[in-house]
């Protein structure tokens, strides 16, 4: 009968071991100085050995903010190195991004301000921007994965991610209905990857059944499940143009930076609604919240570091502050660590391109 309790120790132990937690203490040998465990860490070859997280280009998603024009290059204010293109030059990055072995590219349009209005209609327009740039990279690069947002606020004259009331209030089903809209549109053009990054209910369920009933089953959705109204957008809002003009704040959408358990509920519905991987955003200050995430669910998530986490970090680094190689990558090995199955970052095509010298 003895068996029996010690194959549940062994199976205890073993489901411990799986899970990466800490044996019982009558288990460990004697302590130190049996055990010393600097031991490891004594070489580089060793340090190697044991090393229990790796980025590679694969974890890296590429966003790139895209304009009208030819050969068009714009710098974004408080994002030194990163630019607006036009689309004859984001098929070129695009190119440069297979090459380097990115995955994915996710894409933002910059409109025209003459083209926004109250409705976001040019959301709702095949031949906008964002769908020319689907269409002309899906053609150019069949091979990379192409993201695209859902959500008003590259469209609208009030900046906002949805659509208001006549009491300047978000009105969540019409939203979700202009949404879908949108999302279609998107599809109909090529994108692979549709991220309602909007946070109004219920939107991808909605999203989710017009893909199945109009002939798009294989798009998929990442959701941003657990998107926070944060501090750290300000340079994207800039780069697509959408932070000047703001009216007020994205707090009745966007998550409380306080809340953790909320992120829990957001997701699970994310998920019953049909989201096949969910996004955590801003990135390095949420990595509680993909850790949460990915125990409890287990589902491809990721993390966003934000405009304003590089904007940061490239700051530190030209004032010879920080060491910027060294600080990026440490940076998003920290997400993968963390749980995260990949990142967007305004730094993967330069991390990617080290990533590969190094083979
Ligand atoms: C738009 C959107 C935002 C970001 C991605 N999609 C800004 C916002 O919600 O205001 C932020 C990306 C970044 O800061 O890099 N809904």
């Amino acid at each position: 009968m003895a068996p029996r309790t010690d194959e549940k120790a062994i199976s205890l132990r073993t489901e411990r071991v799986k899970r990466g937690t800490p044996a019982e203490p009558q288990e460990l040998s004697q302590g130190f100085p049996a055990t010393r465990l600097r031991r490891n860490r004594r070489a580089d070859w060793s340090r190697r050995l044991v090393r229990e997280t790796h980025l590679t280009a694969d974890d890296l998603i590429w966003p790139i903010f895209v304009i009208d024009g030819d050969r068009a290059r714009e710098e974004v204010n408080a994002m030194p190195g990163v630019a607006r293109l036009s689309i004859d030059l984001a098929v070129r990055g695009a190119e440069d991004a297979a090459e380097i072995g990115l995955p994915a590219i996710a894409l933002f349009p910059y409109t025209d301000p003459s083209l926004r209005d109250e409705a976001g209609s040019e959301a709702f327009n095949p031949g906008n921007l964002v769908c020319r740039a689907v269409r002309a990279i899906k053609q150019a690069v069949p091979q990379i994965g192409i993201i695209c947002d859902v959500a008003l606020d590259p469209y609208t004259i009030h900046g906002h991610d949805g659509l208001l009331d006549e009491d300047g209030r978000i009105n969540n089903d019409r939203s979700v209905e202009a949404l879908v809209t949108q999302a279609l549109v998107q599809a109909g053009a090529g994108c692979d990857v549709l991220a309602p990054s909007d946070m109004m209910d219920g939107r991808v369920g909605a999203i989710r059944a017009a893909l199945e009933a109009n002939g798009h089953a294989d798009t998929q959705i990442m959701s941003y499940a657990a998107k926070y109204a944060s501090a750290f957008y300000g340079p994207f809002r800039d780069a697509v143009g959408s932070g000047a003009q703001l009216h007020g704040d994205k707090k009745t959408y966007q998550m409380d930076p306080a809340n953790s358990a909320e992120a829990i509920r957001e997701v699970k519905f994310d998920v019953i609604e049909g989201a096949d991987m969910v996004m955590v955003k801003p990135g390095l200050p949420y990595l509680d919240i993909v850790w949460r995430i990915k125990e409890a669910f287990g589902l491809p998530t990721f993390a966003y570091q934000t405009s304003g986490e590089y904007a940061a970090l490239v700051a530190a680094a030209e004032n010879g502050w920080l060491d910027r190689e060294r600080v990026v990558l440490e940076t998003l090995l920290a997400f993968k660590r963390a749980g995260a199955d990949g990142v967007f970052s305004y730094f993967a095509p330069e991390v990617a391109r080290r990533l590969k010298d190094q083979f």
